[in-house]
């Protein structure tokens, strides 16, 4: 119940003996700027002042502002940062009490800080990093970081640019509260191994005369999708191949290649759609793809092979070749008839025919 009392009291004294003053001005004004007079505002004359001991009544708050008592000036006594008192309220009144003596008189003055542009839009992070997959359809979004601007109303973040480039266009949200946040839109079909980084700059843009800017990289980095086969070199390779060599001999390195990345380069070798026989003969490694001998290779039962190799990529993307091998005949048997007496020349003949 006293609480009540005391508050009519207050209210009622203030209406009996304080005035109002209202005055305007922009924030970031240097010190000792002058605001307005107060005493010709307040009808007093500038001698009174100090006489009638006239004075700002300190609240333990920041003191903005002070009175000449020579002139009855109000200047600026400290730095005024609208953004630091006021945030993003749109409208940002200090208010002050001043009192005066014998008789005494309260007056509130209010100063009203206008938004200077100030303040350059800013982006939480310097760079932005975004992977995208290759296999992206023309189309897809991608959200970016939005650059915060302490200043309001125009002097606040306007717009978006993004760098020229031939993939990415940027459009822009509006929040249900009014924020615009940039996205890029994929604009064509990405190749990875054509370029596998794009790298963007996306500026912001504040509505000041003259306005203010901030930017940020955006590294964009294209993920792998496995749209390229694996490669031999030729379609067909052809060797030729002693008879009789030992086993495990090198005939044939074999090197296919992908222009993938990852486990979608990765190349798996094997021999394939050869008959049973043949893979007791010939041996590939599947990693590296070089093929060995592994039984014995006789010039009499057959003088050629035919082996089909597959490489096959870690997405089970395929590729195969030809190996055509020639088998050149070591004399290693023994002619059944020995006619020494022949000239040389016939003696190749009957070899020959053998
Ligand atoms: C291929 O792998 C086999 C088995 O690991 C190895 O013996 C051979 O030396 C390798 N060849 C090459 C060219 O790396």
């Amino acid at each position: 119940m006293a609480w009540q009392v005391v508050l009519i009291l207050i209210s009622f004294t203030y209406h009996f003996i304080s005035a109002q003053l209202h005055y305007s001005v922009p924030e970031e004004l240097k010190q000792g700027s002058v605001i307005g007079n107060l005493a010709q505002d307040l009808g007093l004359k500038a001698k009174e002042l100090s006489l009638r001991n006239f004075h700002i009544v300190l609240r333990g708050k920041m003191q903005y502002f002070g009175i000449n008592l020579e002139n009855g000036d109000l200047y600026v006594a400290d730095r005024i940062d609208r953004e630091l008192i006021c945030g993003i309220k749109v409208s940002c009144l200090i208010s002050f009490e001043a009192v005066i003596e014998n008789p005494l008189h309260l007056y509130t003055i209010k100063v009203e800080i206008q938004d200077v542009n100030d303040n350059l839009p800013s982006f939480s992070k310097n760079v932005f990093e975004i992977v995208i997959s290759e296999s992206a359809v023309p189309g897809v979004h991608l959200a970016l970081g939005h650059a915060q601007d302490p200043d309001i109303g125009t002097n606040s973040v306007q717009s978006y640019t993004i760098s020229e480039n031939n993939f990415f266009e940027l459009e822009e949200k509006i929040t249900a509260d009014g924020i615009k946040f940039p996205e890029l839109i994929l604009e064509k079909a990405l190749d990875r191994e054509k370029q596998n980084m794009y790298e963007l700059v996306l500026k912001a843009v504040d509505g000041g005369q003259p306005s203010k800017t901030g930017t940020v990289l955006i590294n964009i980095r294209i993920h792998d999708a496995n749209d390229n086969f694996p490669k031999f070199n030729k379609d067909t390779y052809k060797i030729n191949v002693n008879e009789n060599m030992p086993v495990g001999s090198l005939i044939l390195q074999l090197n296919a290649v992908d222009d993938d990345e990852g486990t979608n380069a990765e190349i798996a070798y094997s021999l394939c759609d050869i008959p049973q026989s043949m893979y007791d003969l010939f041996a590939i490694d599947p990693i590296n793809g070089s093929i060995t001998v592994k039984g014995p290779i006789d010039y009499e039962d057959t003088d050629r092979y035919e082996l089909t190799v597959e490489a096959k990529d870690g997405g089970e993307l395929a590729a195969h070749c030809k190996v055509l091998i020639q088998v050149i005949d070591i004399n290693d048997n023994t002619p059944e008839i020995t006619i020494t007496s022949l000239s040389k020349k016939f003696q190749r003949i009957l070899l020959l025919i053998q």
